[in-house]
């Protein structure tokens, strides 16, 4: 309700009403005045020429016309129309007209206004002298038909104030709805552009110059707006992508040094470990030497051997994992054989209830690396791969291609650079993994299996040896879909 009395139409109207209370009763006064004026001061002039004209009518040469001649002359001026009253007073007689009564002489009050005495009935005498003889002719007119006149005169002005005030008003909504409704689209827009729709443009066409100009205004300002807008959005994207990107990379760089630190201590302790364990092997076989075939002891220094042997094999794949090993890389121009050999070594370790698939592109090109570490990957990554099954099977599958690394692709895992390299994923269809055993799984020791079951070291070694062939690993996985651990190996310029 505050809101309409506040609107341009309202006010408009208000105003017009307002003005209009005050300025049409002064004009509609001031008309009718004019015309009452003109209308009594023409009856009275009427009135006067008339009853002169009739006094010296009323001359003859040698005095009055006869009585007779007047009496016909008073009864000519009330036929004639307007005249109600007419007598001769000669001073001791008096002259009536045939056609008054003898009560209504006594009537004449001499008037010298319009509607004075509330008679309706103007008096007038007229003096009529000739030489010492004088007589005083009275008239009365009918002061009714120009009071009619009058009213109906009001009446007629009444009429036209009424319809000039509706038509103004009329008028005044028609134009207040024309500047009120394309504002009204504007503020429509406006809002519109306020809520989030910073696309829609302001296009309301109006004649009123000042509502375009403001409509072309509106729009500059939106387009300058959206304009800065989309810079802050996209340069808050930017930001938030360069954030989260040196969040992953802080991340990532937390992971690389817990693996050095806890790869620098294992090898540490394993390099100590193999300090005690050659001479515990020498030993232990120059005594096995000295002692006869038949010795009960054999036996058990045999067991000692050959825990000494499983202890060092240990003790060499924490020095995968710890530094690179000291075997040699060679330029190989086929991988493909020796990944066959690998899979030959699965399929004779993993039970038939797994279905096994091997996809190897054609020579992808020559590779520098150490064919026996890469069997080893292989065998330790499917390895995993068939321990997160169930007993009821399940698949795994092993590809070898080609691919070459976008800059993308490489800002993303820092160890890679773009360009070419060859492709080797295991994938299974096991139980998968959550995020914090992912985060966890290239830790040496790092294991979720049974204790006496697994050693944590496998997926360490294979860390050791992409590090050491300057690769990179990336693990995907899903809890109760499967894993797939891809690894990238940069192949040689041709
Ligand atoms: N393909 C996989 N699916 C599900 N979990 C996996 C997979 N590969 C690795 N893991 C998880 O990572 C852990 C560490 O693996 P890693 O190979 O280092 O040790 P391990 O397999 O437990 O023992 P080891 O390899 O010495 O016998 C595993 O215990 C397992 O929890
Ligand atoms: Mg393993």
């Amino acid at each position: 309700m505050a809101r309409d009395l506040k609107s341009i139409s309202f006010r408009m109207v208000f105003a017009v009403l307002v003005i209009h209370a005050v300025l049409l009763p002064m004009l509609s006064y001031g008309l009718l005045t004019v015309v009452r004026d003109f209308q009594e001061d023409g009856f009275v002039d009427h009135v006067r020429i008339y009853s002169r004209v009739f006094a010296d009518a009323l001359l003859a040469d040698d005095g009055l016309i006869s009585e007779s001649d007047i009496v016909a002359g008073l009864d000519s001026s009330i036929l004639g129309g307007r005249c109600v009253h007419a007598a001769l007073n000669m001073g001791d007689r008096q002259l009536l007209s045939t056609l008054m009564g003898h009560d209504d002489a006594d009537s004449f009050v001499e008037d010298f206004n319009f509607g004075e005495n509330g008679d309706d009935v103007y008096y007038i005498s007229t003096p009529v002298q000739m030489g010492e003889w004088s007589a005083v002719l009275e008239l009365g007119f009918d002061e009714l038909p120009t009071l009619l006149e009058i009213e109906s005169a009001r009446v007629s002005i009444l009429r036209f104030v009424l319809i000039y005030l509706v038509l103004t008003v009329v008028l005044v909504v028609i134009l207040s709805t024309l500047l009120s409704k394309p504002l009204r689209r504007l503020r429509h827009d406006s809002r519109q552009i306020a809520s989030g729709d910073y696309s829609r443009k302001m296009s309301v066409s109006s004649d009123i110059f000042e509502i375009s100009e403001l409509t072309r205004d509106l729009e500059h300002m939106r387009s300058t707006l959206v304009g800065v807008n989309d810079r802050l959005e996209e340069e808050i994207r930017s930001r938030e992508v360069a954030e989260a990107e040196r969040r992953k990379a802080e991340v990532h760089l937390r992971h690389m040094h817990r693996l050095q630190s806890i790869g620098t201590l294992a090898g540490g302790v394993a390099h100590e470990f193999n300090n005690v364990l050659l001479p515990m092997l020498l030993y232990t076989d120059l005594a096995l030497e000295d002692l006869p075939s038949d010795s009960p002891v054999r036996p058990n220094l045999e067991r000692v051997l050959k825990l000494a042997h499983r202890a060092k094999g240990l003790s060499e794949q924490i020095l995968t994992f710890g530094r690179p090993s000291g075997e040699a890389m060679d330029v190989i121009d086929d991988i493909a054989p020796f990944i066959d050999e690998a899979m030959s070594m699965v399929r004779a370790l993993i039970p038939a209830s797994i279905e096994i698939r091997l996809h190897m592109e054609g020579p992808i090109g020559p590779l520098v690396c150490n064919s026996n570490e890469i069997q080893q990957l292989i065998v330790n990554l499917c390895s995993n791969a068939f321990h997160s099954m169930s007993k009821g099977g399940g698949l795994i599958s092993v590809n070898l291609e080609a691919c070459s690394v976008t800059p993308e692709f490489a800002e993303q895992h820092p160890r890679l650079v773009a360009g070419n390299y060859a492709m080797l994923a295991v994938a299974d269809s096991g139980e998968g993994m959550d995020a914090a055993t992912i985060e966890r799984i290239f830790d040496p020791f790092f294991t979720t299996r049974e204790v006496g079951e697994g050693t944590g070291l496998g997926l360490s070694v294979v860390h050791g040896i992409v590090a050491k062939h300057e690769g990179e690993i990336v693990v995907t996985s899903e809890v109760d879909v499967g894993t797939t651990i891809k690894i990238y190996f940069p192949l040689c310029e041709v």
